[in-house]
């Protein structure tokens, strides 16, 4: 089968297109017959070894020879202890754990995909996986966003910031769009009440405060989020620089209880029904999965490259040809 492979940590040029074997199902898994993955900044950070969390479990050389996690596609055949599905099934999910979506087959754990709803599209499902769970647990689960309340989402144009604009506009939040301004009009056609531009304006320094504060994009000190929080306020760190991440594990629970605001990692947990909800909520058009731009399999270094040049607005997908 063909697939987009690489052995060495580095910029999109390190990918290239090749022939391999189709990979065989473990007793759990499932073995799909790709037909849309989208790509994700996990996907980009995995392929550059950037920043240092992105090479857990392959310090030196990359740990998955194909990347790509969500998927949607066709199920082909079955591990002997899958109970759920079957060849023929229509299926979509986050497959973080084994990767392989930039391909024409990948396995995946019979636990991380569901039953793609068959109103939508291959292309919508594969939209939603990663970057819906991130939004729906980082909006609603965990950060109890209640109507009336100010949210601000910084990194709202990508992939997740899309889901989250809308899903607080949904609860009847006010919401704060932060990312480039090439993205503005596009954060206001989510539904952002608010834009801010990161490279002009510091949102921590505007003098505003938000009750929850979603970050896809953390860069400062946890100060800096404490600061911006409302009394009561929650801050939720989901992705962003790494000695950002270590502030916010560290020192975030003691300075935010102290502060009666809350400031946390956001370790999202992949499961079938948060997927299935923002599924859902797309399904009955409550939700859009906005597609930015649309590839080909041998296009995967360039949808990469738009990604990772902050030029996607929402998300990019790859469909196959079939
Ligand atoms: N915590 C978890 O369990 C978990 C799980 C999966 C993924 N993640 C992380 O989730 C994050 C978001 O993913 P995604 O798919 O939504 O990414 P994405 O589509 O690349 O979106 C990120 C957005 O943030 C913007 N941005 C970059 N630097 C910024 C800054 N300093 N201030 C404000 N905005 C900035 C980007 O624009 P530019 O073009 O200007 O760069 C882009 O629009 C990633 O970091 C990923 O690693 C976390």
């Amino acid at each position: 089968m063909k697939a987009v492979v690489y052995e060495r940590y580095g910029p999109p040029e390190v990918l290239r297109l090749d022939e391999v074997d189709r990979p065989r199902p473990g007793d759990d898994q499932v073995l799909i017959k790709v037909h849309a993955v989208s790509v994700n900044a996990s996907d980009w950070e995995t392929m550059r070894g950037k920043p240092m969390y992105s090479r857990i479990g392959g310090p030196l050389r990359p740990r998955f020879r194909i990347l790509g996690s969500d998927v949607a596609g066709r199920v082909e055949a079955v591990g002997k202890s899958v109970t759920k599905f079957a060849p023929g099934d229509e299926v979509f999910g986050d497959n973080l754990a084994l990767m392989g979506g930039f391909a024409e087959y990948v396995c995946a754990r019979e636990q991380a995909v569901a039953a793609k709803p068959a109103g939508l599209s291959f292309e919508q499902a594969a939209a939603i996986p990663q970057a819906g769970v991130i939004a729906l647990q980082g909006i609603r689960t965990k950060g109890r966003v209640r109507s009336g309340e100010r949210v601000l989402v910084n990194g709202a144009g990508g992939g997740a910031g899309m889901f989250a604009v809308q899903l607080a506009k949904l609860a009847g939040a006010h919401v704060t769009g932060v990312d480039n301004a090439g993205k503005h009009d596009f954060m206001l056609s989510l539904g952002a009440d608010d834009v801010i531009d990161y490279a002009r304006t510091d949102f921590t320094r505007t003098g505003e405060r938000y009750d929850v504060v979603l970050d896809l994009a953390g860069h400062l000190g946890v100060v800096n989020y404490r600061r911006v929080l409302a009394p009561n306020g929650r801050y939720r760190y989901v992705g962003g620089s790494v000695p950002s991440l270590l502030q916010v594990l560290l020192f975030g629970p003691l300075l935010g209880r102290r502060a009666g605001k809350e400031i946390r990692l956001l370790v999202v947990r992949q499961n079938p029904q948060d997927l299935l909800t923002v599924a859902e909520l797309c399904q009955a058009g409550t939700l859009v999965p906005v597609i930015d731009q649309r590839y080909s399999l041998d296009e995967v270094p360039q949808a990469l490259q738009r990604l990772g040049e902050g030029r996607a607005k929402g998300k990019l997908v790859i469909t196959s040809t079939e």
